[in-house]
């Protein structure tokens, strides 16, 4: 392998049920002073809330509570989050839940130590250098933020969606315990779903040819997310449904498969444009937007990457010419985001049109450096791209 780079993922797993009970010990090691933090209250109904208030008051640990984080969290969280914080001494924070819950409080860990508006974190006007340790218990599989150094915020009023990534808030522990996931809704399971194959699909295409193994460590991973979305969507509380899920959420992301796959990301940079100027969820854009983008990318030079995922993914006959698998294997992630998973389709049936695409394009262009794509794209190409979603 040519390739150079620096493997360092130091967040610390426990895996499974009951693991709960290493809670209070693992925050203690980071102090007495707690803030909980949690979303629009499904960990209330789903008995979460209470399991971890016990841990946490079995360790005699102080308590406070910041709750209501939004799907598609919004920065006046975190600012709410950051106050806290900083009148109340918080030695550690504890995310329990989905994405949104783990990114507000990975900014809320690093706005602690600014005196300011946190927009201006995730502007990178203040590099993240200090944030306040950070746990997390897993609720939701898909964004990976439980194992990785980014974090995503919005500004409703700007119709802003920036994302930052620094080491210091790569969260220290993470609890996952697949029964944690048996709630979710069929539909966040296929947006969540969507969003760890996106991650994926995001890293694999490329142009570089000499990272074989990675390759088909990817392979792998997307093959356990077609394999196992059904089942959970059909059977909520299969565990061995969420919990390949669960951990295939964390391996998609976490710095990982990266190794020496150096060009910048196609998809999420325009995605992030449709979450901001219309709040939805971002695994639904997701898979909406990858199967266009791939016939968008798909030409002589790009082919021979569609042809491996088509073969090596969804198992299309080798033997067939490298064109027609690249179009075929579209066509089958198409239908397992859309027919299977259930996943609206196009913009059009979510009633987005195209009055916002050019200023969209134009952000998601600059945002996402998408110059240095696996197949360079511009503005107009991502305008176009939105266009063939309607
Ligand atoms: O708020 P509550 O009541 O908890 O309900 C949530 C929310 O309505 C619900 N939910 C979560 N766990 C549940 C549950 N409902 C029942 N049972 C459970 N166990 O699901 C809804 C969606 O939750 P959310 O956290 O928004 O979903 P997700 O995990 O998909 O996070 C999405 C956010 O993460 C960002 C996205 O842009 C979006 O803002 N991303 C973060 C990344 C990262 N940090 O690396 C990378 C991703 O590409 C992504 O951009
Ligand atoms: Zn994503």
């Amino acid at each position: 392998m040519n390739s150079k780079f620096v493997y360092d993922i130091p967040t610390k797993i426990y895996f499974g049920e009951n693991q709960l009970k290493n809670l209070g010990k693992e925050l203690s090691k980071y102090g007495k002073r707690v803030l909980l933090t949690y979303g629009g209250g499904s960990i209330k109904k789903n008995g979460l809330y209470d399991k971890v208030v016990e841990e946490i008051k079995n360790a005699n640990l102080e308590l406070f509570e910041l709750s209501g984080i939004e799907p598609n969290p919004r920065v006046s969280s975190v600012n709410e989050g950051a106050n806290i914080c900083k009148k109340e001494n918080i030695d550690v924070l504890l995310a329990v839940g989905g994405g949104s819950v783990i990114d507000c409080t990975k900014f809320i860990g690093a706005a602690t130590y600014y005196n300011g508006d946190a927009w201006d974190i995730s502007l990178g006007k203040v590099p993240v250098e200090k944030c306040l340790p950070i746990i997390t218990v897993l609720t939701l599989a898909a964004t990976g933020s439980e194992m990785d150094t980014g974090g995503v915020i919005s500004n409703p009023k700007t119709k802003d969606k920036r994302g930052i990534s620094f080491p210091v808030m790569r969260p220290k522990v993470s609890f996952l315990d697949p029964t944690n996931t048996y709630s979710v809704s069929k539909y966040q399971t296929a947006c969540g779903s969507a969003d760890i194959l996106s991650h994926i699909i995001e890293v694999y295409f490329n142009l570089n040819t000499d990272l074989y193994m990675l390759d088909k460590v990817m392979e792998g991973l997307m093959k356990t997310v077609i394999k196992y979305a059904p089942i959970a969507i059909k059977e909520p509380n299969n565990y061995e449904a969420r919990a390949n899920l669960m951990w295939t959420s964390s391996w998609a992301i976490n710095g990982f498969v990266n190794g020496g796959k150096r060009q910048a990301w196609s998809v999420h940079c325009i995605e992030h444009e449709l979450s901001a100027y219309y709040d939805i969820t971002h695994g639904l854009g997701l898979a909406i937007l990858t199967p266009r983008w791939m016939e968008y990318v798909l030409d002589e030079n790009t082919v021979k990457r569609f042809y491996q995922f088509g073969i090596n993914v969804f198992d299309i006959d080798k033997s067939l010419p490298e064109m027609e698998v690249a179009k075929k294997s579209i066509e089958k992630l198409k239908d397992f985001f859309f027919e299977t998973l259930e996943l609206q389709s196009t913009l059009t049936k979510i009633n987005i049109d195209k009055t916002n695409f050019k200023v969209m394009s134009e952000k998601a262009e600059i945002l996402g450096n998408t110059k240095y794509a696996f197949k360079p794209i511009n503005a107009i190409d991502i305008e176009n791209i939105l266009k063939m979603c309607l």
